[in-house]
């Protein structure tokens, strides 16, 4: 099970005549559970693109998404209900404004488990727990989602999401436009919740910080391929970031230039500033 893609590619059309080929011959396979995974490349590499087929909100132009066993194709299957599929992905937008349509946030998160028939009063228990865990008090259930500050709208979008309790949750720039202790909150929320519960959890980033700390495997698009399928290990030791115009993260960086300023030879390879921290302490004392 899990989400499988063939040899996908997608055309968007551009006008009557001429398409935009947005991903080229993507195959790699999810698996169901277990996995902490790390979508990255250059701005309009694919990524969002790639995201929308992993829950047929988009339907491949040539090739095949299998998600969950239902194949799908450009061909729309009456047999399959694509409603089903999303109760096993579920996708948070990049743009949250695309996601939230609702007058009070507590309607936004209750429409999705209302959808697929839990009764009222559970809904709204749902809500308020995953308006908590996405750091949000009850005070935020009676308003207006669009008046919201963008960090705000991103964390209703992820709570409506979280409480249709998929088995893979795939979030498009969840922590884009939130201050360092807002991801560092969010991205332990979701790390708990992969530890908690086994699900797949499968993220787009530009911060290669997260991509090393947090996550297990990358997929790295570049110009709507996929050229990268990997540990971060393997792609901040080994890999051409140059090419796919990915950066290093902050502290094999600032650990690079210590050893080449002072003539160390600290591990650059550590993944938080503490870790980093004990590094230079150690390197220092000896
Ligand atoms: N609705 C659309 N119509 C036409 N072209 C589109 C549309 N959405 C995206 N594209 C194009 O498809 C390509 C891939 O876009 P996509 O949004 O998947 O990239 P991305 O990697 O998510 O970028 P970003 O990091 O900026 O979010 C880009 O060249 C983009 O301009
Ligand atoms: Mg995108």
């Amino acid at each position: 099970m899990g989400i499988r893609f063939r040899e996908v590619s997608y055309h968007y059309p551009q006008n009557h005549l001429q398409f935009h080929q947005a991903i080229e011959k993507i195959s790699f396979q999810v698996s169901a559970k277990g996995e902490f995974i790390a979508l990255v490349g250059h701005t309009g590499s694919g990524k969002s693109t790639l995201a929308q087929h992993m829950n047929a909100l988009i339907f491949p132009t040539e090739g095949s998404v299998e998600i969950f066993g239902h194949s799908v194709t450009r061909k729309r299957n009456r047999k399959i209900r694509y409603n089903d599929l999303r109760k096993h992905v579920g996708l948070v937008f990049q743009f949250p404004e695309y996601q939230l349509f609702e007058e009070t946030v507590e309607k936004d998160i209750i429409f999705g488990p209302l959808n697929y028939k839990v009764p009222l009063d559970e809904a709204k228990t749902i809500a308020l727990k995953t308006l908590a865990q996405v750091g949000l008090d009850e005070s935020y259930l009676n308003r207006n989602p669009f008046n919201l500050s963008g960090g705000e709208k991103k964390r209703v979008s992820i709570a409506g999401i979280l409480a249709l309790d998929p088995d893979i949750l795939v979030l498009d720039e969840p922590t884009s436009g939130l201050d360092p202790e807002g991801k560092r909150v969010l991205m332990d929320l979701f790390q708990s919740i992969q530890f908690e519960t086994d699900k797949t959890i499968v993220i787009i980033t530009h911060d290669m910080d997260l991509v090393y700390q947090y996550t297990s495997r990358v997929l790295v698009m570049n110009q709507g391929k996929l050229v990268f399928d990997g540990t971060p290990e393997k792609l901040f030791r080994t890999a051409p970031l140059t090419e796919y115009q990915l950066s290093m993260p902050e502290t094999i960086k600032v650990l690079q230039a210590i050893n080449e300023r002072l003539g160390l030879s600290i591990d650059i390879y550590q993944k938080t500033a503490e870790a980093a921290i004990q590094a230079i302490k150690e390197a220092v004392r000896q």
